[in-house]
């Protein structure tokens, strides 16, 4: 037996079965290329989902690692640390807030605005007690905790996983009369929205969607909260995925790239009149904001604005959707994404659906991964060079024409 069916057995043995990956075994990654335990080289064209925009293991990344836990690398909170008063300063002035609550994962940072809204709900709207409410939207994916899966319709997410969270209310995407309707209620404390739906497919709603349904917030007081997981560390061709409508959000979530996919972080960002109901003992994570992960988010920052990595995800995103609406295929129903965030659908041909497309990608040497059976999401990390994204649309062409 060849020695990636082996890894696969092996894997499928001792681990839970939560992913159905690709049948690939990686082991090394540099930029955008990922090897194979044959030493098979791929494009990555799925960043970890959206984790890896600034390349893998990039050596500035990977620099302030290895000098950070070669120095301190847990104290917790219970004690203060150079690197994070520094990560503070530096991540609070990048983004424009006052205050970052940091944490580790996407999920639990979503988490922690929802905790942060509803008691912004209590304290500072009048909100009478345990009665108020997340407005969320259809088809979203903000992570995998019991109280987002309660915020979730995807049957796969949820299943068999009640009771479920109270106080949560799911409104059509891109719909602001339902927005308008839904805010009617005081008992609102936050509107909770993906600046684009990634995980559904990479939905992108009207333009002009995220200005209105900022100010329908405003003008029923309240919390605008974007969830840019995967939307955000230039992306979609901006800094934030809310820049392209000049949105500031009153809550917003961060994780995967703020770290450039080597370390686990995620944070929240607020001004002092949101952020000060968090007071001491309110909220916390014994990892949250370590000085490992504050020094590597603020390595990865930095090459975002060094290496203008949205101006370029911006470019490149133009002429990506451009050359993948010439290949000549009904297999290709619609092309759409903004930026590096992108997505095929795909329509079936001959018994042949998204997921062998993705197989016959990984043949010819670029990985994808499908997601809700039909679409392929395309979100190579954003250091890719316009001569590798053309090959990169050589491949995927040459794929999809395979099975004509
Ligand atoms: C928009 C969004 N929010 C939250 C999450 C959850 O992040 P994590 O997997 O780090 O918990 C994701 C993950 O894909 C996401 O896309």
């Amino acid at each position: 037996m060849d020695i990636t069916k082996q890894h696969i057995q092996k894997e499928n043995k001792f681990s839970a079965q939560n992913y159905h990956p690709l049948p690939v075994v990686l082991t090394e990654g540099k930029g955008v290329f990922v090897w194979d335990v044959d030493k098979k080289k791929y494009f990555d064209f799925l960043s970890a989902y959206s984790a890896v925009n600034q390349g893998h293991c990039h050596p500035k990344i990977v620099k302030a690692l290895i000098d950070q836990s070669s120095k301190l690398g847990l104290t917790s909170r219970a004690f203060h640390s150079e690197a994070f008063v520094e990560f503070s300063e530096y991540i609070t002035n990048y983004f424009g807030f006052d205050k970052v609550l940091p944490m580790n994962t996407g999920a639990e940072a979503v988490e922690t605005a929802i905790k942060i809204a509803r008691k912004w709900g209590y304290e500072k709207k009048g909100i009478p007690s345990n009665n108020a409410k997340i407005i969320v939207c259809g088809d979203n994916f903000h992570g995998r905790t019991i109280t987002i899966i309660s915020a979730s319709n995807d049957p796969d997410a949820k299943g068999n996983f009640g009771p479920y969270t109270p106080g949560i209310s799911s409104i059509p995407y891109n719909n602001l009369k339902c927005l308008k309707t839904a805010l009617i209620d005081f008992n609102v404390a936050a509107f909770l929205v993906e600046p684009i739906q990634g995980e559904a497919g990479v939905f992108l709603p009207d333009e002009g969607y995220l200005m209105e349904a900022f100010k329908i917030c405003k003008e029923n007081n309240v919390l605008f909260i974007a969830d840019e997981v995967q939307t955000g560390i230039a992306r979609t061709g901006k800094l934030l995925a809310c820049d392209h409508e000049n949105v500031k959000p009153d809550i917003l979530i961060l994780g995967k790239a703020i770290s450039g996919g080597l370390y686990p972080v995620s944070c929240v960002l607020a001004d002092n009149h949101i952020m000060e109901v968090i007071t001491p003992g309110t909220h916390g994570s014994t990892y949250g904001g370590n000085p490992i992960a504050c020094a590597v988010v603020t390595a990865a920052l930095k090459v975002v604005k060094d290496e203008c990595l949205a101006e370029k995800a911006e470019k490149l995103g133009v002429f990506l959707r451009e050359e993948l609406r010439k290949i000549n295929s009904d297999m290709i129903k619609l092309v759409r994404g903004k930026g590096l965030l992108n997505a095929i659908v795909i329509q079936p041909k001959n018994g042949k659906e998204a997921w062998d497309v993705c197989l016959k990608m990984a043949e010819n040497g670029l990985l994808a991964k499908p997601t809700h059976g039909d679409i392929i999401r395309f979100a190579p990390p954003l250091v890719i060079t316009r001569e590798e994204l053309k090959q990169c649309v050589g491949i995927i062409k040459q794929s999809i024409l395979s099975f004509e």
